[in-house]
């Protein structure tokens, strides 16, 4: 390994992105921060990364785009001559009940959150296997696990990154590079702030920890699975859900 770190992670403007982002943020890191929006969210992103001595870089593309990703990845590799961490954070809800879900709904979906991180995990293999190194975090959910009523396209979506993690995780073992997933339950940005209170009342009586989860609380894990500390963990999921999911 060498002592410049970059990092990449999607949908980084806000939420966890942004936590995940701020963790990793330190002197000797530079952290590439991915939205399909660039504005103010991702200016003040850039800014706090910065602030902690990393240097921030803004890639605006869309990750359902696969050429719009790899242009992204290989600008990364122009720029910075390698990249060690892909963090597969984008993502989207379209909710409804399956008998009255849209095929868009279906599809934009499973673009985003499925086909969006299969695009970059493809595209950042190559860079990867050639410096044999490699940390590949997918954002999955506690619902790709339990399931979710009026969620069918998100926990697709979700479950399906369970399967990419693991095949991806045996194919490129050989080359150090490792592939996990952290599932976060009930955590408080503007994804979940949405939902009607009767919904989060729900979802916090299933919750032992008696409350919601931090954007912050997930990306501890992340930025474990992105460390050396990390090196002999692979195809796995780590669950950030204040015990309401135990497997
Ligand atoms: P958020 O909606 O606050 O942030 C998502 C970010 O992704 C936004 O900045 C958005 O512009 C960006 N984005 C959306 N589509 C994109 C695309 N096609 N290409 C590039 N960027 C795109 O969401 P939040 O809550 O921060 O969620 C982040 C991840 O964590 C998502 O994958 C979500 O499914 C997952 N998650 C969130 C949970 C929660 O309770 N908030 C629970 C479990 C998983």
């Amino acid at each position: 390994m060498t002592d410049l770190r970059v990092a990449l992670i999607t949908g980084a403007a806000r939420g966890i992105g942004r936590a995940i982002a701020l963790e990793l943020a330190r002197p000797g890191m530079v952290v590439y921060l991915n939205d399909v929006v660039l504005g103010d969210d991702a200016a003040w992103t850039r800014e706090k990364v910065e602030a902690q001595g990393a240097q921030a870089r803004l890639l605006g593309f869309n990750v359902a785009d696969a050429a719009a990703v790899q242009a992204g990845i290989d600008q990364i590799i122009k720029e910075s001559g390698r990249l060690d961490i892909l963090v597969n954070n984008a993502g989207i809800t379209r909710d409804n009940i399956i008998v009255r879900m849209k095929d868009a709904e279906w599809d934009q979906v499973l673009e985003v959150n499925l086909k969006g991180a299969f695009n970059c995990i493809r595209a950042v293999t190559k860079p990867m296997l050639k410096q044999r190194y490699g940390r590949i975090i997918n954002i999955s959910s506690v619902v790709g696990v339990m399931g979710n009523p009026g969620q069918a396209n998100y926990v697709a979506s979700k479950a399906g990154l369970i399967g990419l993690t693991k095949t991806v995780a045996r194919e490129l073992a050989s080359r150090h590079i490792t592939v996990n997933a952290v599932a976060p339950g009930f955590i408080q940005t503007e994804m979940t702030e949405a939902l009607p209170q009767n919904v989060k009342d729900a979802m916090l009586a299933q919750i032992p920890l008696g409350r919601f989860g931090t954007p912050e609380e997930v990306a501890y894990a992340v930025a474990f699975l992105a460390s050396e500390a990390a090196a002999y963990l692979t195809g796995q999921m780590i669950h950030v859900n204040g015990g309401m999911l135990m497997v």
